[in-house]
């Protein structure tokens, strides 16, 4: 099935396998591309190398392009300025103000997409932009969005991870899926085991919504699948940040030896080694692109 977007896109089907930091890596950005939607690579915190890097890699595996993708609530003046210098297809915006960037991505060549969680976020990013935060569910946010920036194509995220909620994103007006959780599962993704094996079997009552993973990113919300430091904490009542068990422990090392502490708001990769049960496992927020 064909929706505009895809002609857009060059895709075969309206799906983007979205950006999921750490986690979308070059090959499973390739993947999506190959199997006819579009994948995604999530480049913060990459730099100027690592950003040039990796979409190198994803273009040894498909000719069919990607989305390279930035969090605007970190500092990625070098990955963007790696992305300007090579474009990818489309450029995607999450958490922060898109408007400084619009015009030199298309510029470049390039589409930008950006993910909203709310209804005024498209207005403002379509203007001047402003700050990104969403508490809306997608079921109510798409139709408003559509809405909003009619005659602008709208992209749903957040539970079209199967057909039903392919087809209702559409139905709610979206014109294409922006799918992350599902694609946690893929063989290509560089995702550890122990988070992996529970993806697919995980249902709503295994996730919890909370602030609880923001190292490194203050304020950051997002679902993750409960573990053994969301139990802790609920067990200890909400304490506050500073004051939750194991603060500032040292539970896991990534594959370069770097520390992860329990409540940093990192992706469990593959070569992560140690306490990874305990890690951050996200599950995919609301929003709209
Ligand atoms: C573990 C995880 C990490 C994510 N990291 C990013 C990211 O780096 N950049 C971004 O724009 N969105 C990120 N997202 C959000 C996804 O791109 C997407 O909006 C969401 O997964 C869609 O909902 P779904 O998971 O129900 O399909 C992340 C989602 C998950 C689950």
């Amino acid at each position: 099935m064909k929706t505009p977007p895809c002609h857009r896109l060059g895709t075969q089907i309206p799906v983007i396998q979205t950006a999921i930091g750490g986690i979308s890596c070059p090959e499973l950005a390739a993947a999506g591309s190959n199997a006819g939607g579009l994948g995604s690579i999530a480049m913060t915190g990459w730099g100027y190398d690592g950003t040039r890097d990796q979409p190198n890699r994803a273009a040894e595996l498909t000719s069919a392009g990607i989305v390279a993708n930035v969090i605007l609530s970190h500092d990625v003046r070098y990955e963007m300025r790696a992305i300007l210098d090579a474009p990818p297809k489309v450029v995607s915006f999450f958490w922060g103000d898109v408007a400084p960037y619009t015009t030199q991505v298309r510029e470049a060549g390039a589409l930008s997409m950006a993910s909203v969680g709310s209804v005024e976020e498209p207005l403002r990013a379509t203007e001047a932009g402003g700050p990104v935060r969403g508490e809306v569910a997608t079921m109510a946010l798409v139709p408003a969005v559509v809405d909003a920036v009619e005659p602008l194509p709208v992209v749903a995220a957040g539970s079209n991870s199967d057909g039903r909620g392919f087809a209702g994103a559409l139905c709610r007006g979206a014109e294409a899926a922006w799918t992350g959780t599902r694609f946690l599962a893929a063989r290509a993704a560089d995702i550890h085991p122990v988070y992996r094996d529970r993806v697919p079997a995980a249902v709503a009552s295994d996730t919890s919504h909370s602030r609880l993973f923001d190292g490194g990113w203050p304020g950051a919300t997002g679902r993750v699948l409960r573990n053994s430091t969301v139990e802790d904490r609920g067990a200890a009542g909400p304490p506050a940040h500073g004051e939750r068990p194991g603060e500032g422990q040292v539970i896991a090392r990534d594959a370069d030896g770097g520390a992860v502490l329990r409540y940093d708001a990192v992706a469990t990769r593959s070569k992560m080694q140690g306490e990874t049960e305990a890690a951050r496992s996200g599950r995919g927020r609301a929003s709209v692109s």
